[in-house]
């Protein structure tokens, strides 16, 4: 990762990176909901800021040959939708070559490669599909003379749906691609928010003197979404949140959080760190999962004003596929023995938002008895970083209400948005990711003993739900899912950091 140093950031003076070199990329899975929500939107946004070289190419790969013309069609009226102008659109459009190919059956494969033609261009391969098509993509590509010395492959996640699934697959990878050739893709990493983690900790000293057990009392990461199954019930019932969300995108938050400072900003410099994090996790087995893990499915009720469909309902059948999870751990290391992270993660919350909410000890002492809050105690300092929206950092402080004869003291922000403070919006993290693998950048990606690590966590608790916790607990739409996930908490004596929007 470039690290550029800016001490008066000004709107139009967004640092520059090394340019991205000319390149070929070709996305599997392109008429999928991620290809049409995430990728080309994306990559249009970059296309319009001048980054993608003239040279370069987008090639689309279909199967079914009606969406040759049906997915350009898609993909502009997608755009359209999203603000950009008719000519952007076309000229974007007018970047991408489509291609049918049957990612199963190898003859296909010779459209591909003649698509692709004789180029020194560097050539990278998203695999926007499940994860069970990811081995015989590989294989059929290598098996074709597609791949060549510089080739990469982008996974996305999940990789697998247990470890064996994602050594299995790690494995047959390797076997094509060396893993400096190989980025798995976990879109919470490429959120500015999840990077300015690194420079909020390492960049400032006033942190990381406090960023332990000897000042913080607890850690809540939440991520909360108010959708509900959307259109992808063959994948997530079969997946569930768990492995949707947890497995990635909060166990990166988590290590994120927690990492030792690593010695510097190389990639695997900072993915050792990562590695020691997942380590350090304590397991929940056998029936522990009762204890330390809360599984909800949502039932019908209202989100932003309107009543909707239950889970089950959704799918159009009966199912035990959690939607919300929240589970209570801890790190067996020095630095945060004894400090428990409560992670809570679901579908149909009562809003949008994921953050990362670090409260700190209370003060030993207080001179100004009752004088808290009207409570009667003064509130712990807490630290938000906010992914979205408004992403951000806030840091809760206890301050004199001004002109209070009597001492009055209440918690105040002090209240850091990236959009205010930076005049400039934050890029849609697939922005980032796709040209950090044309740049040759893996710092923003999972390396496989990371993903397998996380995985060898997340395993005694799939096992353990199966064994004594079959069945989710149900939980209404719109609301914090079940109260089981605040017994979770409660038994400790804390309470969840709800947020505390001004709008
Ligand atoms: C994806 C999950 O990885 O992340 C989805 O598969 C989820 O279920 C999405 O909705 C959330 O991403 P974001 O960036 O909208 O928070």
């Amino acid at each position: 990762m470039d690290a550029v140093v800016d001490r008066a950031v000004k709107p139009e003076a967004a640092p520059q990176r090394t340019p991205v070199p000319p390149f070929d990329l070709v996305i599997f899975g392109a008429s999928g909901d991620l290809a049409l929500r995430k990728l080309f939107p994306a990559l249009a946004q970059r296309n319009q800021e001048g980054v993608l070289p003239e040279e370069s190419r987008i090639l689309a790969v279909v199967r079914k040959s009606e969406d040759m013309t049906g997915l350009p069609e898609a993909i502009g009226a997608k755009l359209a939708g999203s603000g950009l102008s008719r000519d952007r659109v076309e000229t974007f459009l007018s970047r991408l070559t489509m291609v049918q190919v049957d990612a199963v059956r190898p003859e296909t494969y010779g459209r591909l490669m003649q698509a692709l033609g004789e180029s020194e261009r560097v050539r990278s391969f998203y695999l926007s599909t499940p994860p069970d098509l990811f081995i015989p993509i590989c294989e059929n590509l290598a098996a074709a003379g597609i791949l060549t010395p510089t080739s990469r492959v982008i996974l996305e996640k999940p990789l697998g749906r247990d470890l064996a699934s994602a050594r299995a697959i790690n494995d047959a990878v390797a076997a094509i691609l060396p893993e400096d050739r190989t980025y798995r893709i976990d879109h919470y990493l490429g959120k500015e928010t999840v990077q300015n983690l690194l420079v909020l900790r390492f960049a400032n000293t006033l942190f990381e003197r406090s960023w332990s057990s000897r000042d913080i009392d607890n850690v809540q990461i939440t991520v909360a979404e108010t959708v509900g199954l959307e259109a992808r019930a063959g994948y997530y019932d079969k997946a569930g949140h768990l492995r949707d969300m947890v497995q990635n995108h909060v166990l990166q938050l988590l290590c994120l959080f927690a990492i030792e400072p690593p010695n510097t900003l190389e990639a695997d410099a900072v993915r050792d760190e990562k590695v020691r994090v997942l380590k350090a996790l304590r397991p929940i087995v056998g029936p522990d999962v009762l204890r330390a893990t809360v599984r909800g499915q949502y039932g019908p009720g209202m989100e932003g004003g309107k009543r909707v469909s239950g889970y089950a309902e959704e799918l159009g059948q009966a199912s035990d596929t959690e939607t919300f999870v929240s589970i209570r751990c801890e790190l067996d290391t020095w630095r945060w023995a004894g400090v428990p992270i409560y992670l809570r993660t679901g579908k149909r919350m009562p809003q949008r938002y994921s953050e990362i909410a670090v409260t700190f000890k209370p003060v030993p002492h207080s001179i100004f008895g009752g004088g808290g809050s009207g409570s009667g105690r003064l509130d712990a300092n807490r630290l938000v970083i906010r992914l979205q929206p408004d992403d951000g950092v806030q840091l809760q402080l206890m301050m004199k209400v001004p002109g209070s004869g009597k001492l009055k003291i209440v918690p105040r922000q002090l209240d850091l948005r990236y959009e205010t403070a930076f005049g400039v919006r934050s890029p849609d993290a697939y922005e980032r990711l796709l040209t950090d693998v044309i740049r040759g950048d893996q710092t923003l990606f999972m390396r496989r003993d990371e993903v397998e690590q996380a995985w060898a966590w997340i395993d005694p608790i799939l096992a353990g739900w199966q064994e004594f916790y079959p069945q989710p607990h149900r939980y209404a739409a719109g609301s914090w899912g079940p109260s089981q996930a605040i017994g979770l908490i409660e038994r400790d004596g804390r309470s969840w950091a709800d947020p505390d929007f001004d709008e």
